[in-house]
């Protein structure tokens, strides 16, 4: 097996391919004057079982990924799987008004041409695998590499800030033996939510918010918000994606919130939390 890096997910792929205890190649990508995106990968063939670990966000990556998907192809790949850490356009997963694309569905068309298997990591909603037609397909939890991550952390309960991703603080909490609930949330707009107080007893608690992802961090802030009000001791947020857009780190390092950390399907300053093991576990299946 070789591990194929593209230039969007580089010490991931490194990471990867070392749990594999395989070769891993970084893709030579480089930009043309006009932006266009140029890729190769110096090799005569590539005569084996091929994995290629590139974010397909934004969207310059996507495009290095088709390329990269057409190298292997063309090197005579005996297979081509593409793990996608972090999946652009998952959010728009349905066409939510009149005259809208349905996103998610064009990335899994264009991305599946040339792959034979794709992996994922907390894709949005797994239920948009559906849509590759002609690869296998599978989406790697987080929870597992989560919950390690903070077992040594005294938390007292999970949460989820919305009902969407309840299953994954039950995922969480069960392999922390903690209990676990989730919050409401209602979406304005794409920076505005609000968040209904918490059922849950929080009072005295160390709780752990998790979600899928932060983008302008509105969501996790006005969750925070909610369980501190119900008395939370602390409360510590950890999300698979840090897409962390519109200035959010420091949004969030002047919030209430306790920590945040994310796994590095997206590498940032946050991002301590590592999904090679997993990934590496679903490559071998
Ligand atoms: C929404 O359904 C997602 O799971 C996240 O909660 C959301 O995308 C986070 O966005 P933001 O950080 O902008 O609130």
């Amino acid at each position: 097996m070789i591990v194929i890096g593209g230039s969007a997910s580089v010490n991931l792929a490194k990471d990867i391919a070392s749990e594999l205890g395989c070769e891993c190649i970084i893709s030579d990508t480089v930009r043309f004057p006009d932006g266009e995106c140029y890729v190769r990968v110096d090799r005569e063939s590539l005569e084996d079982d091929v994995v290629i670990v590139q974010n397909t966000y934004p969207d310059d990556n996507l495009v290095e990924m088709l390329l990269l998907e057409d190298v292997a192809k063309r090197l005579k790949a005996k297979s081509v799987t593409i793990v996608v850490p972090y999946f652009g356009y998952a959010r728009q997963d349905r066409v939510f008004k009149n005259g809208e694309a349905e996103s998610a569905k064009v990335m899994c068309e264009i991305l599946g041409l040339k792959a034979d298997r794709v992996i994922t990591v907390d894709l949005h909603k797994e239920d948009t695998l559906k849509e590759f037609r002609n690869s296998e397909t599978k989406d790697v939890k987080a929870a597992e590499a989560i919950a390690e991550f903070f077992k040594d952390k005294e938390v007292n309960l999970v949460m989820s800030p919305d009902i969407g991703a309840a299953g994954r603080a039950k995922d969480v909490g069960t392999r922390m033996g903690v209990e676990y609930d989730h919050l409401n949330k209602t979406r304005l707009s794409g920076t505005e939510v609000v968040i209904k107080p918490a059922n849950a007893d929080c009072k005295g608690k160390n709780i752990l918010i998790v979600d899928d992802m932060i983008a302008t961090g509105g969501t996790i802030i006005a969750a925070t918000e909610q369980l501190k009000l119900a008395g939370a001791k602390s409360v510590y947020v950890a999300c698979t994606h840090g897409v962390f857009v519109n200035n959010a780190i420091a949004r969030l390092t002047g919030s209430t919130i306790d920590g945040v950390f994310c796994c590095n399907t997206l590498e940032n300053e946050l991002s301590k939390i590592s999904v090679a093991k997993v990934v590496a576990k679903a490559i071998k299946e």
